[in-house]
């Protein structure tokens, strides 16, 4: 029994892929809001250190953990590629709205800065713990997908970082993505579907993986 549950979740995290569909032409819409509830419910059981800084939950998104989602629909998708293409936005970004069944904004909280800083937040031990859970948040919601046949893909964002789609989403400006997640139709004719281009090139475990060899100093 604990083998064959094992070898499920083994199988599953083995099955994930990065799988990108890009298309010209909008795909039809269809409605997955039940099931990328499901599949944000169970990301949501991700491990957790830190509470997120108390200016994070006083908009409509209450909770302690350091992360949010933000769910568009199809029809959500659509919109965003056309007002993105309106831009003179040539990225693959539109192309593979055009194509996406939903879109998750994965975003982290980071506590405000205390001192002057170098980038996008303070490089605190608190703040890397926030990314950490919020990671782990979003590689839940990848395999939930995975396991629901569902091709998906964790991309940096391209324009969806950036402060108008933030604001054309709602999302506090205090808050950083930390990926756009698309999740395609199984059914992808007429798109170019693509990998992920480190698939492969990750190495075997004794790559990046060793047992420690102690050298403690004299107890006494
Ligand atoms: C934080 C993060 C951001 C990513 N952003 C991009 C991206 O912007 N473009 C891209 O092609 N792949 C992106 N990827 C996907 C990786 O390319 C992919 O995971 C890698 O090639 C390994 O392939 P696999 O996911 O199939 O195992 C991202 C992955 C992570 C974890």
């Amino acid at each position: 029994m604990a083998e064959d549950r094992a070898g499920i979740v083994d199988g599953v995290i083995r099955e994930r892929r990065t799988v990108k569909v890009l298309a010209d032409e909008a795909f039809p819409v269809t409605d997955v809001r039940p099931v990328v509830e499901e599949l944000v419910d169970v990301a949501g059981w991700a491990p957790f250190h830190r509470v997120a800084a108390r200016t994070h939950l006083e908009g409509a998104l209450t909770s302690i953990v350091p992360w949010r989602f933000y769910l568009v629909d199809a029809d959500g998708c659509r919109a965003l590629r056309l007002a993105l293409l309106a831009r003179g936005d040539k990225s693959k970004i539109p192309r593979m709205l055009a194509a996406a069944s939903a879109l998750v904004q994965a975003t982290w909280l980071p506590n405000p800065a205390k001192g002057e800083h170098m980038g996008l937040f303070e490089a605190t031990e608190e703040n890397m713990e926030h990314v950490a859970a919020a990671g782990a948040a979003v590689q839940n919601l990848l395999l939930a997908a995975q396991a629901r046949g569902i091709p998906n893909y964790w991309a940096s964002g391209g324009a969806l970082r950036g402060a108008d789609a933030f604001g054309w989403m709602g999302i506090p400006t205090g808050e950083i993505l930390l990926g756009s997640l698309f999740l395609f139709p199984t059914e992808t004719d007429g798109a170019e579907v693509s990998p992920g281009s480190h698939r492969n090139n990750r190495g075997t475990p004794s790559d990046w993986s060793r047992w420690v060899r102690l050298d403690l100093p004299d107890a006494g």
